[in-house]
């Protein structure tokens, strides 16, 4: 490629430049005694400027207060709406929702479970407008023992009825609303007829290098080309031309049966199938069961295209994007019209991945993006520890991905793509989240949630902390320029660690937040990002009731004087974590998920909360929260 720097670029030997004397500036401040630990420089660049970099702070509300209660809470000056909760209606004529009662064939018609990624889709096509569009949420997964009556998450897989099954397979997917902006106040269009459930019954096509292949075939499908739905959506992306994406996240404890007396057992178990069969549905569906249908498995954990603006649309499985346990799938449209998709696998010491399609993308003719994900080269991420980052292409035919590796062509190096990328020596990473980029200065910046299992042996320059209970956020620095001239496509990049988390007044934990950090403000568990249309970073955590916090959201500016500093801005209510963070295009609403509140409760008449309608006899409902300020100027600022 014409415009990738070699490793020893002038870009590249002055970002490391650069590194290397801010770390210098980090060995200063640590001689001084300054409250620095870890590999990051964040905090170090600001150490005796506490006050005057507070007061540089760009986000202007008040710090909320953190509590561990049973109902949400936002900073003083914004106001919050629910505005899509599980079993909402999504077609005209439903009854009014009741959770106990609701069945599989009625669930297809209501809003799912266990909310996650949100994409605000405006109305109509084609705008910008941020006071109309569609919600496009992911229904992550189900929590069984806050769902039924006496059951325990251990026990489900086993004693949930077929009935509790179906159910469970029509609340898991995407759920696609129409809503309004109505009086400062947003709310679904119950009959809108773009309105649309996708499950695990829906029917999908396989497209790219993958359809067809021998390992995609069932007794159901000889073509291996037509899949029935989709499970474990967590995060996602949306594309240029008005798509959504929908990421599966790793599929493998859905299935029953004993993957070791497959065909396909090694494979299987590079992916974690285990026949745990958590939510039973391999009892009841064959093509969940191992025993049976052992290339089911390999049907899933792909990124779904949806085209949300067509409710009879099909939606496609694009295998060029590669197979792992999606986390994100965000979308970049680099400055010589290609497209761009960074992904992070999330399980514990997997890879980033990065997608740049074959052909560019024409904004003047939107159908140019019909098949643009289906064409391109796909590859994993190496970090050194001279701050340099390398994209390692998956392309049958190069490196140790050749046939006498068994990788028998490119539809194979991505079906095992787990195995194509241990092979090229990619760095293995603390579970990988979202991965986002920043609209205004161009860098990328990836979610690390956490990571029990490194012990020091395994740290590794991108990893730095063993036993990694906090998470931390890794800055990825594209050459070019800020903005749109990043150039997304390049080989080689510069990164650093942008933020370790962890309470900062514990120094064995070895957080590097800005040193103004207040006692509200530091995080635990970064789990899914977006940015407001100033480049400011939102931050949303998953793993905070471990130490007997709320998740929440976070803003922190990037750069500036206040770099690293975070502000408590919104927090979950007992048992949720807050994911799916979502800006309208003008920032003056920020959707957020609302996922699995009360679900820390070993069963149902254990739940600390009801949230969010507190009414008796009825069950804990995840959702989507509008957050908007009470004068409608934008969030933040
Ligand atoms: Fe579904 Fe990786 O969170
Ligand atoms: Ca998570
Ligand atoms: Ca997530």
């Amino acid at each position: 490629m014409a415009n990738t720097p070699s490793s020893s670029s002038p870009f590249i030997r002055e970002i490391i430049a650069e590194r290397v004397s801010r770390r210098s500036l980090l060995k200063g401040s640590l001689a001084s005694g300054a409250l620095i630990a870890g590999g990051s420089f964040v905090g170090s660049l600001f150490a005796g400027e506490t006050h005057a970099a507070a007061a540089q702070s760009t986000l202007g509300f008040p710090e909320l207060k953190r509590v561990y209660d049973k109902t949400h809470a936002a900073a003083e000056g914004y106001e919050t709406t629910i505005v899509a909760r599980w079993g909402d209606p999504l077609a005209a004529g439903l009854a009014e929702f009741d959770g106990n009662k609701v069945a599989a064939e009625e669930q297809e018609k209501r809003f799912g479970y266990n909310c996650d990624y949100i994409a605000f889709m405006p109305l109509p096509k084609g705008t910008v407008n941020s006071d109309h569009g569609l919600l496009c949420v992911n229904n992550e997964y189900i929590s069984p023992n806050v769902m039924f009556p006496g059951m325990t998450e251990g026990d489900a897989g086993k004693t949930m009825t077929r009935e509790q099954v179906d159910l469970g397979m029509a609340a898991m997917g995407h759920s696609i609303v129409e809503v309004q902006l109505k009086d400062g106040k947003w709310e679904t269009v119950a009959d809108s007829p773009l309105n649309r459930r996708i499950t695990a019954n829906t029917e999908m096509t396989v497209s790219g290098p993958v359809a067809g292949h021998a390992l995609m075939k069932t007794s159901a499908d000889a073509t291996g080309t037509k899949v029935l739905g989709t499970s474990y959506n967590c995060s996602g992306g949306f594309t240029p031309w008005g798509t959504v994406l929908t990421c599966e996240e790793g599929v493998s404890d859905i299935f029953g049966g004993d993957p070791k007396r497959a065909p396909i057992a090694d494979l299987l178990d590079r992916y974690g199938f285990d026949g745990s069969d958590i939510y039973g549905r391999g009892r009841f569906h064959d093509r969940f069961n191992l025993d049976k249908e052992p290339n089911e498995a390999n049907r899933f954990d792909w990124v779904v295209e949806i085209d949300p603006y067509d409710p009879q649309s099909r939606p496609v499985k694009r295998t060029a994007l590669g197979r792992m346990s999606h986390e994100a799938s965000t979308v970049v449209l680099n400055k010589d019209g290609r497209v761009v998709v960074y992904m992070g696998d999330d399980d514990y010491f997997e890879y980033m991945y990065r997608f740049v399609s074959a052909k560019a993308y024409d904004k003047a003719n939107p159908a140019s993006g019909a098949d643009l994900l289906d064409d391109g080269v796909l590859s994993v991420a190496r970090f050194d520890a001279d701050g340099s980052m390398t994209w390692l292409p998956l392309v049958h035919g190069q490196g140790k991905l050749t046939v006498e590796n068994g990788f028998a062509d490119q539809a194979e190096v991505l079906l095992k793509t787990r195995f194509a990328a241990d092979a090229l020596g990619a760095t293995p990473m603390d579970r990988p989240e979202d991965i986002e980029t920043n609209p205004v200065t161009g860098r990328v910046y990836a979610v690390m949630t956490k990571n029990k299992k490194r012990d020091q042996s395994k740290v590794n320059p991108a990893n730095t902390r063993p036993e990694n209970l906090w998470g931390h956020i890794v800055e990825l620095i594209p050459p070019g320029g800020r903005g749109a001239d990043a150039d997304h496509t390049a080989e080689n990049y510069a990164w650093d660690l942008f933020v370790l988390c962890g309470n900062p007044k514990d120094a064995k934990v070895g957080a590097t937040f800005h040193p103004a950090t207040s006692d509200n403000g530091w995080f635990v568990c970064p789990d899914n990002i977006t940015f407001d249309p100033t480049g400011r970073l939102w931050v949303a955590t998953d793993g905070a009731n471990d130490f007997d916090l709320p998740d929440g959201v976070y803003g922190v500016d990037t750069e500036g004087a206040a770099r690293g500093l975070p502000k408590l801005l919104f927090t979950c209510p007992h048992g949720a974590e807050a994911t799916g963070p979502c800006f309208t295009p003008d920032g003056t609403t920020l959707f957020l998920s609302v996922q699995h509140p009360a679900e820390d409760a070993a069963t149902l008449d254990k739940v600390q909360t009801l949230w969010p309608d507190f009414k008796d006899g009825q069950l804990p409902r995840p959702s989507v929260v509008a957050i908007r300020r009470m004068d409608g100027q934008p969030v933040g600022a």
